[in-house]
């Protein structure tokens, strides 16, 4: 079994934060978020909700594919900053691109999102050989959940989303989905719906801060993070080429999700792999969660760096905390 990308979309919003910009309101400069991340500005949402975005890429992605949105057998939108609690993104995107007769639902693996939902398109798509595509449409609006007074979180993130029309096909393939999920009290955001007034009970050693902090804003402890994230990408990416026999070398480009430079190239030594095979675009986009991955992959195809026959590494990891990698022949 194995899975084909025959299109990709993406959507940023137009406005951009940049480094400078930060100082305006917290205590940082631009060299220090440069160094310690590798980010130099990021796309903010203003007026565009998380399915608008989605809407969009998936609309593009449709286009490069080249099908008929009534072909789409399942809708699958990666988020962990949806818009509503009930719609699903992925209904409401399904509805705006005309995949009439798609079924649709939403995943939330946080940044390993858009890992997750390509494993389980790969899975639908080998158990059910008559599903032509399906579309996977990740979109994020992390600002939305950011504590803008917390310079150790707020610089990280950025808004986007794209999309990928796919199909079943028996190239070379492998996955491994985890979670550590003792660590999600490193990394989370309350729920927007529960009232002030109604007892929340977190799950036992989440951290001591809980009661204080804002409403459904970020908690991030980022220290702990960067420990989880240097042995997950490196971990991700054995696990699932030790089980089909390839190869650090046999990879062509490896898409990490993009979080930080630092942790990027720890994991490049790590695996003991060139940085020049590593896609980097978290310069420009800034941590955008499940999209992060998709992003800098669509990126990478439109301006040819990615091309046909190309091996790749997808390898994610994020809130829960999760952690996953894919291999696939482009
Ligand atoms: O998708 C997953 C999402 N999350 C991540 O991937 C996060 C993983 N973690 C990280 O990327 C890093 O831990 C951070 C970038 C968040 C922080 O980098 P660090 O090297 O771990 O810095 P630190 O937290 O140890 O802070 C070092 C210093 C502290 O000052 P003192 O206590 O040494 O005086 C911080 O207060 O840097 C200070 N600092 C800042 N200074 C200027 C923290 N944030 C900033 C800032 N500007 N924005």
């Amino acid at each position: 079994m194995g899975i084909n990308i025959l299109g990709m979309g993406r959507y940023v919003p137009e406005q951009v934060l940049t480094n400078d910009d930060f100082t305006r309101f917290i205590e940082t400069n631009d060299e220090w978020i440069r160094t310690r991340t590798g980010i130099v500005s990021r796309p903010m949402a203003g007026w565009e909700p998380t399915w608008y975005m989605g809407k969009q890429a998936a609309l593009k992605a449709i286009e490069n594919a080249g099908i008929d949105p009534k072909d789409i057998g399942l809708v699958i939108s990666t988020t962990a900053t949806a818009d509503f609690h009930t719609p699903s993104m992925a209904s409401i995107i399904q509805n705006e691109t005309g995949a009439v007769n798609a079924g649709a639902f939403d995943l939330n693996a946080a940044c390993t999102g858009f890992v997750y939902a390509m494993d389980t398109a790969a899975k639908f798509l080998s158990t059910d050989r008559d599903m032509k595509y399906i579309l996977i449409v990740a979109n994020e609006s992390l600002s939305r959940f950011l504590d803008f007074t917390d310079r150790g979180s707020c610089i990280l993130f950025g808004d986007g989303a794209a999309a990928a029309v796919v199909e079943y096909s028996d190239k070379l393939y492998s996955s491994v989905l985890g979670s550590e999920g003792a660590g999600g009290k490193f990394l989370y955001a309350r729920s927007m719906q529960v009232a002030p007034e109604v007892a929340c009970q977190p799950p036992e050693d989440f951290s001591s801060d809980y009661e204080e902090l804002p409403l459904h804003k970020l908690h991030q402890d980022g220290k702990d993070v960067y420990k989880f994230a240097v042995q997950a990408l490196p971990r991700s990416f054995e696990l699932a080429a030790g089980k089909i026999g390839v190869t650090k070398d046999d990879i062509d480009w490896f898409i990490p999700h993009q979080a930080n430079i630092r942790i990027i190239e720890t994991a490049a030594k790590k695996l003991d792999a060139p940085m020049d095979k590593f896609i980097i675009t978290l310069d420009h986009y800034g941590n955008t969660s499940s999209a992060s991955i998709p992003l800098a992959l669509s990126e990478s195809i439109d301006k040819g760096i990615i091309k046909r026959g190309q091996k790749l590494a997808l390898i994610g990891f994020g809130a829960g905390l999760t952690y996953g990698g894919i291999i696939i022949e482009y």
